[in-house]
C-alpha cells in the first residue's frame, strides 16, 4: 500500500529580487531580475515530498481568493499534491519578499495573509495518513491542535520549527520528529552551549539539526547519525531546508531507514541550492537518484569524519 503524507501549513507567493548584497538596516540597494515564484514553507515541503516519490502527498492550506493564489495552486497540482484548500475571502494570499544576493545569501520577510486563517477544525480526515508534516508559518495554536489530533489518531507527526519560536512542551509531546537548523535549535533548546546539549534538551524521539553546507546531525532513539552535505555551487538557498524536510519525510513514509532518508534529503536540498526560486528549485526523484548514483559526488568517509569532528562527536 502507498503511504500518505499530509502537509498542513503555509503557502506564499514569493517576490524575489536579486542584488549585489542583501541591504543592511536603513540601506537601499538597486536590484535586478525581479520574478515571482510559488513558495511558502508548507507548500515547498509538500512539493518536495511529492517529487521525492513513494508516498502520496496531500496538503491543507489557506489561500486568498486572488490572483496570487493561482500560481501556487498550479505548482502544487503540477507536482501531484492533492489539495484541501481553505478559501479565505477576507485576506490576501500569503506573500514573501525575498532579496537574493549574488553570493546566494537571502533575507526573507513574510506577510502571512490567509495563512493566519488556518484553524484546528480545518484538518481533514486522517484515514490512510501515515505522517503529518507541520511548520510554524501558521498560527501556533492551530499547529498544536493539528499535531494533537494526528498523534491521537496514531499518525506520526513531524515539525519543522521554522521560522523559529519557542515551542510549548505540549507541542513537543506530540512529535515523533523535529527538524531545526542551528538558529532554530538555539531558540527551541534555550541557547544550548553546543549541538549535543541542544539535541539532548529536546524531549522528542527523533531530532535532526541541519547545518547548511556542512550537512546534518540526527539524534534518534539513542543513536547519533551524521550526513555530510553534497558539495554544490549555490545560486539560491531559498527552500533548501524545505526540500530537506519534504524529501526526508517522504523517504521515511516509504519505509527508508533514517540514514538513507538523510542521504536522500541532503542530495535533494543540495540540488535545490543550484536553481532559482522555491518550488521551482526542488528536484525530482530521478534527479536525486542520478546524484546518489555518482560515487564521485556522494560524501565519503573523510567527509563523515570532518563533520563528526566539527560536531565535536
Ligand atoms: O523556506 C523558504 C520559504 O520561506 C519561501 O518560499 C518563503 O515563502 C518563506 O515562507
Amino acid at each position: 500500500m502507498t503511504s500518505t503524507v499530509l502537509v498542513a501549513g503555509s503557502a506564499n507567493l514569493d517576490f524575489v529580487v536579486r542584488a549585489a548584497h542583501v541591504p543592511a538596516p536603513g540601506e537601499t540597494v538597486l536590484g535586478r531580475d525581479f520574478r515571482t515564484f510559488p513558495g511558502g514553507k508548507g507548500a515547498n515541503q509538500a512539493v518536495a515530498c511529492a517529487r521525492a516519490g513513494g508516498a502520496a502527498t496531500r496538503m491543507l492550506l489557506a489561500l486568498g481568493d486572488d490572483d496570487f493564489a493561482r500560481p501556487i495552486e498550479a505548482s502544487l497540482h503540477g507536482a501531484g499534491v492533492q489539495l484541501h484548500t481553505v478559501r479565505e475571502t477576507g485576506l490576501p494570499t500569503g506573500t514573501a519578499f525575498i532579496c537574493l544576493s549574488d553570493d546566494a545569501e537571502n533575507a526573507i520577510t513574510v506577510a502571512p495573509g490567509a495563512n493566519t486563517a488556518l484553524e484546528a477544525g480545518h484538518l481533514p480526515a486522517l484515514d490512510g495518513v501515515q505522517w503529518l508534516l507541520l511548520q510554524l508559518e501558521t498560527p501556533l495554536d492551530t499547529v498544536l491542535a493539528h499535531a494533537r489530533a494526528a498523534h491521537a489518531a496514531g499518525v506520526r507527526v513531524a515539525l519543522n520549527a521554522a521560522p523559529a519560536q519557542p515551542l510549548p512542551a505540549a507541542l513537543l509531546a506530540q512529535l515523533d520528529l523535529l527538524i531545526v537548523n542551528e538558529g532554530e535549535l538555539d531558540v527551541v533548546a534555550g541557547q544550548p552551549p553546543d549541538l549535543a546539549t541542544g539535541l539532548a534538551r529536546l524531549d522528542v524521539p527523533c531530532v535532526i539539526v541541519t547545518l547548511g553546507a556542512r550537512g546534518s546531525l540526527a539524534r534518534c532513539a539513542g543513536r547519533t547519525l551524521l550526513q555530510p552535505a553534497f558539495a554544490v555551487a549555490p545560486v539560491d538557498t531559498t527552500a533548501a531546508g524545505d526540500t530537506f524536510c519534504g524529501t526526508l519525510v517522504a523517504a521515511l513514509a516509504r519505509g527508508d531507514g533514517l540514514q538513507h532518508a538523510l542521504l536522500a534529503a541532503s542530495a535533494a536540498s543540495a540540488l535545490a541550492c543550484t536553481r532559482l526560486g522555491a518550488q521551482s528549485s526542488i528536484p525530482t526523484h530521478a534527479e536525486v537518484a542520478a546524484l546518489l548514483a555518482d560515487p564521485a559526488r556522494v560524501p565519503d568517509a573523510h567527509a563523515h569524519a570532518a563533520l563528526a569532528a566539527w560536531c565535536a562527536l
